[in-house]
């Protein structure tokens, strides 16, 4: 696939089939993967891939907490504000999402159901989680981390694969530690779910915004 048709082509899904992910596929994509870019060449990332009964365990625990409000606790903090313009930019991908899903903003339950379906990786048969050291500093870190995330977007793409990182699947670390024999010492920064497009669903299908060149790129001479 030509970089660029990759690069506009990627979307986030929403919506998985069932079907499997073969093996050997995550395997090849990791291993490309691993030519992303580094600080010092210093490649801080680890991979854990989850599918059938651990990933299992872990969406059924994953569902169950985050419907029974408990309160999250990652590794890596979530923001609670946003300043602007990303706050409305934000609000604009939620709002859309909603409107997708028919789910009036007011009707609580139905947002609940949404989150749960978030919660559950949307159907997504594999779960790559993303994990850095504990000990080292964490800006770079997650900075490599965010580099071979996309790197590994990208890949599953060219394969008609699809992805959705998220942060909705390490909410609980302590869950997926267990479930998945992940270490203290690492520190869990996001999920990938990966698998196959439902390409009939409506969140996988809306036009996606970004904001216009000319308000992000600044020139100096
Ligand atoms: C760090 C990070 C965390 C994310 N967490 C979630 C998530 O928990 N749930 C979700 O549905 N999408 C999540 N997303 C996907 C973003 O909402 C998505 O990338 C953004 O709206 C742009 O849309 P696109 O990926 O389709 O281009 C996350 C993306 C990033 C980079």
């Amino acid at each position: 696939m030509e970089l660029e048709a990759a690069v506009k082509g990627r979307r986030s899904i929403r919506k998985f089939t069932e079907r499997k992910v073969p093996g050997l596929l995550i395997d090849e994509i990791l291993d490309a993967a691993r030519w992303a870019p580094s600080w010092g060449n210093t490649q801080p990332w680890e991979f854990t891939v989850l599918t059938g009964a651990p990933l299992a365990a872990f969406r059924e625990a994953n569902e169950r907490m985050l419907s029974g409000g408990l309160a999250a606790s990652p590794d890596v903090p979530m923001p609670e504000a946003w300043p602007s313009p990303l706050k409305e930019r934000y609000g604009r991908m939620g709002r859309t999402i909603l409107e997708l899903m028919g789910i009036d903003r007011a009707d609580r339950e139905a947002r609940n159901r949404l989150y749960a379906r978030m919660a559950g990786l949307y159907g997504a048969p594999c779960l790559i989680v993303v994990a850095v050291p504990r000990d080292v500093a964490v800006e770079y870190a997650l900075f490599d981390a965010g580099l071979v995330v996309q790197t590994i977007c990208l890949l599953a793409h060219a394969r008609g694969l699809g992805t959705c990182i998220m942060a909705a699947a390490v909410r609980y670390p302590d869950v997926l530690r267990k479930v998945a024999s992940i270490p203290e010492e690492r520190r869990i920064v996001a999920g990938i779910a990966l698998g196959y497009p439902d390409p009939d669903c409506p969140l996988n299908r809306f036009e996606r915004t970004r904001a216009d060149a000319r308000e992000i790129v600044h020139w100096a001479g």
